[in-house]
């Protein structure tokens, strides 16, 4: 559906997006993500046409986004980083003339509002003028605007920015739905979503792609190497040196103090269990251990891994 090849946008200061190679199938439902700056959004705006690459070709659908620009567009929905909206349109108004825009007509206009406000749950508001909107709301407009063609492919550059936690989950919902009947490329920074909707996610850094690839293939390399949380009742300075002393541990941090007791956040190699070298040494100098926990690393430990150990400037 989306093929990237040798993609590169050099502005006059930066090169914002470097050589990035890519492709999306049909069905997918693919996370673009970065750190702020990494060049997402100049990515998704050379894709929906709106500034032309440097140098590198993409198409959509077969279709190359600059000289078959007109067909390539008409595959897709997209909802940019800040939606523009018409305040002083109605909202069923202004997807109607969304509509028409994208070539809709009569019925068939109709039809497409009407999904689309179903869809994206503005039955209650279509009557009301966008400035009147809250932002929530603004958001799924923005959305709805980008369902109106039915179109095979959706490019959400961080549709859930601004949105408060009960209409996240609401969308991330939304977005498993679309993602039946339409290819998806989401950027966002929150990855509890991508961990959710997404069977891949692309991370960007400085212009170039650094991992491609499955949520829990990216995460599981981290997910062997353990950290462990304990509380211990010890005051003893020694404490800190004599567990990282345990064989197979790599980092210990002292993370806070709550009266007599200290939590420590330690982590493992990989494949290491130190558990019970943990409970031994507690015994043999009798500190209290009142807590022992493994916890898994997440995407989002994954990103900050991946992205700061690829970051040249820090
Ligand atoms: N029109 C422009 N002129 C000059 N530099 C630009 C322009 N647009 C973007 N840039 C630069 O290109 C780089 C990539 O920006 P981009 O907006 O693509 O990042 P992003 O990954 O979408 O970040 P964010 O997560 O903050 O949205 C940034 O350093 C930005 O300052
Ligand atoms: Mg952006």
């Amino acid at each position: 559906m989306i093929k990237v090849s040798k993609l590169s946008k050099q502005y006059v200061e930066r090169t914002a997006v470097n050589n990035i190679s890519f492709e999306v199938e049909s069905g997918e439902i693919v996370g673009f993500l970065g750190p702020n700056g990494a060049g997402k959004t100049t990515t998704i705006r050379m894709l929906t046409g709106y500034i032309p690459p440097t140098s590198g070709t993409a198409s959509i659908g077969g279709h190359d986004v600059f000289s078959e620009s007109i067909k390539a567009r008409q595959k897709i929905g997209y909802m940019p980083e800040n939606v523009p909206l018409y305040d002083d349109m109605r909202v069923r108004e202004y997807l109607r003339f969304r509509a028409e825009l994208k070539g809709l007509r009569g019925q068939e206009a109709r039809q497409g509002v009407n999904e689309a406000v179903e869809l994206c749950g503005l039955k209650q508001i279509r009557r009301q003028m966008i400035s009147s909107l809250s932002k929530g709301y603004r958001q799924r407009v923005g959305l709805a605007d980008a369902l109106v063609n039915n179109p095979e492919l959706l490019i959400l550059d961080e549709p859930t920015n601004g949105l408060d936690p009960n209409q996240i989950r609401r969308f991330r919902e939304l977005i498993k739905q679309l993602g039946i009947r339409h290819t998806i490329l989401i950027s966002t920074h929150i990855l509890s979503e991508v961990e959710m909707t997404c069977n891949r996610v692309i991370i960007l850094n400085e212009g170039k792609i650094i991992a491609n690839g499955n949520p829990n293939d990216l995460s599981s390399e981290l997910r062997s190497a353990h950290t462990i949380s304990i509380e211990l009742k010890t005051s003893e300075e020694i404490a800190k040196d004599l567990i990282s002393a345990i064989p197979g541990i790599k980092k210990v941090n002292k993370e806070h103090q709550s009266g007599d007791w200290t939590h420590f956040n330690i982590r493992t190699e990989p494949d290491t269990d130190v558990r019970e070298s943990i409970v031994h040494l507690a015994n043999t100098q009798k500190w209290p251990l009142r807590e022992i926990r493994t916890q898994h690393a997440t995407l989002e430990d994954a990103f900050v891994e991946i992205t700061q150990s690829n970051t040249s400037n820090s």
